[in-house]
């Protein structure tokens, strides 16, 4: 349970946020916790204060801190090899993390996985797989979308200026279509809508100023993560699929926020009917150890050697923290607990936004959940300060919160978590409420 001893931060903490202040870039951390230790939900920051985590820093620690299970298995890897050219020659950990995220992921056609260290890096990797495979440049991206801050990936990213502000010109060739985000529908009337917002590729992006066999991919993510939490409709993934059967445009799902049991799935896009062809996750992978992977159907392989590569990507170490991260989300049925909590979450999230006037909308699935805070529940106008008034009154109960989008707390717990530990965080956050709204 968390335990708050000190007003956060401690005088310990304070000491590491200065040096932080003088020696790094980014200094301007969203909260002032210095995290020591971890152990299942809560975080232990080094001043003693103990508290619960809602966000498994930012979808990371699906299986929890400091899993027994991972903390051997890593270990054990220590023990033999960490690293040696893991694109270079050959290894086994890295054949069998391959092989089994080849069977766990959508589709039952042959697959081969591209490694990486990183969520951005993941894309980079399907953007160059679609456009060499394609042998064209155009790509279709979301507004709303986050899919990395590298050069490449950021062209594709689209929820917030800054990412982009400081870094223009970017890749070119790349178009934005409006998501499906029913809540702000830019196209009006959702429920007679047919997803327009899926079908405006075709009636206006290929008709008017963009020739489909000139798209190399089309890539979106299956809920909206840093864009605010963004479920997308029912058959709003089923009619961006049609479109790209078509036009024979390979569909990349970046999975890399959803992916792996976060929304009670193992993989975000199967609850849609709809199987992409290629796929990046990255995050939870290696629950903490760097590591990223593209998925894709073979048919998209690079062809020959040296067209893209990298040092690290499948090292034995980082392959053997995800290879134990994926058995033990399946034999511990964290997919499945996160089905189970996050519906647990939702009823009493629900009740918050009957009660709390500036709450919008709760969304979400499974485990990756999102409240919306608004000034004017019919206008839907964003309230940018209040998000930040109960993330930080929520710290000094002990509950650590992150922002998305421009007006969302997210709420995203370790897939491990039990209803005592939920009911916790959710009183923290219904006290915060009530005081601040
Ligand atoms: C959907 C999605 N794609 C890509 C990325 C980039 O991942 P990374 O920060 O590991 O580069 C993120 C990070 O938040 C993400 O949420």
């Amino acid at each position: 349970m968390p335990l708050i001893k000190i007003p956060p931060p401690g005088p310990k903490s304070k000491k590491i946020i200065e040096m932080d202040q003088k020696y790094l870039c980014n200094s301007t951390k969203v909260s002032p916790i210095v995290a020591e230790i971890g152990k299942k939900c809560i975080l232990i920051d080094i001043d003693g204060n103990e508290y619960l985590d809602f966000t498994s820093g930012i979808s990371v620690a699906n299986i929890g801190y400091q899993h027994p299970r991972l903390k051997a298995a890593i270990k054990k890897q220590l023990d033999k090899l960490i690293h040696f050219a893991p694109q270079d020659f050959y290894n086994e950990t890295q054949v069998k993390l391959a092989k089994i995220l080849c069977e766990i992921s959508p589709g039952t056609f042959d697959k081969k996985v591209f490694f990486s260290n990183s969520g951005t890096e993941s894309v980079e990797a399907a953007l160059k797989l679609a456009r060499a495979q394609r042998n064209c440049l155009h790509v279709i991206a979301f507004i709303g979308a986050f899919h990395g801050r590298t050069m490449g990936s950021l062209a594709l990213t689209a929820s917030k200026p800054i990412h982009r502000r400081e870094f223009l010109p970017l890749l070119s060739n790349v178009t934005h279509v409006p998501y499906g985000n029913c809540y702000h529908c830019k196209f009006e009337s959702p429920s007679e809508c047919g997803f327009y917002c899926a079908d405006y590729i075709e009636d206006v992006i290929f008709r008017t100023f963009l020739p489909p066999d000139k798209v190399a991919a089309i890539i979106t993510e299956p809920i909206q993560g840093e864009g605010g939490m963004v479920v997308p409709p029912e058959g709003f993934h089923e009619n961006i699929r049609k479109i790209c059967d078509e036009h024979q445009v390979p569909l990349v799902m970046d999975e890399v926020q959803a992916g792996l049991g976060r929304t009670g799935k193992m993989f975000a896009i199967e609850h849609w009917n709809v199987v992409p062809d290629i796929i990046t996750i990255a995050k939870s992978l290696g629950s903490g150890v760097p590591i990223g992977a593209t998925i894709f159907n073979s048919k998209y392989n690079f062809d020959e050697s040296g067209m893209h590569s990298n040092t690290f990507g499948g090292n034995p170490l980082a392959c053997a923290a995800a290879f134990e991260t994926i058995k033990i989300l399946q034999e511990e049925k964290l997919v499945e607990n996160s089905a189970k909590m996050g519906k647990f979450f939702m009823k009493r999230l629900k009740e918050f936004e009957n009660d709390y006037e500036p709450i919008g909308q709760v969304r979400g699935k499974g485990l990756m959940m999102g409240i919306e805070f608004v000034k004017d529940k019919k206008l839907k106008t964003p309230d940018l300060e209040l998000p930040k008034k109960i993330m930080s009154a929520a710290l000094k109960k002990g509950l650590i919160l992150l922002p998305a989008g421009v007006s969302v707390i997210r709420i995203m717990p370790p897939l491990n978590i039990d209803e005592e530990l939920a009911t916790e965080g959710l009183n923290i956050l219904d006290e915060v409420l009530k005081e601040s709204c």
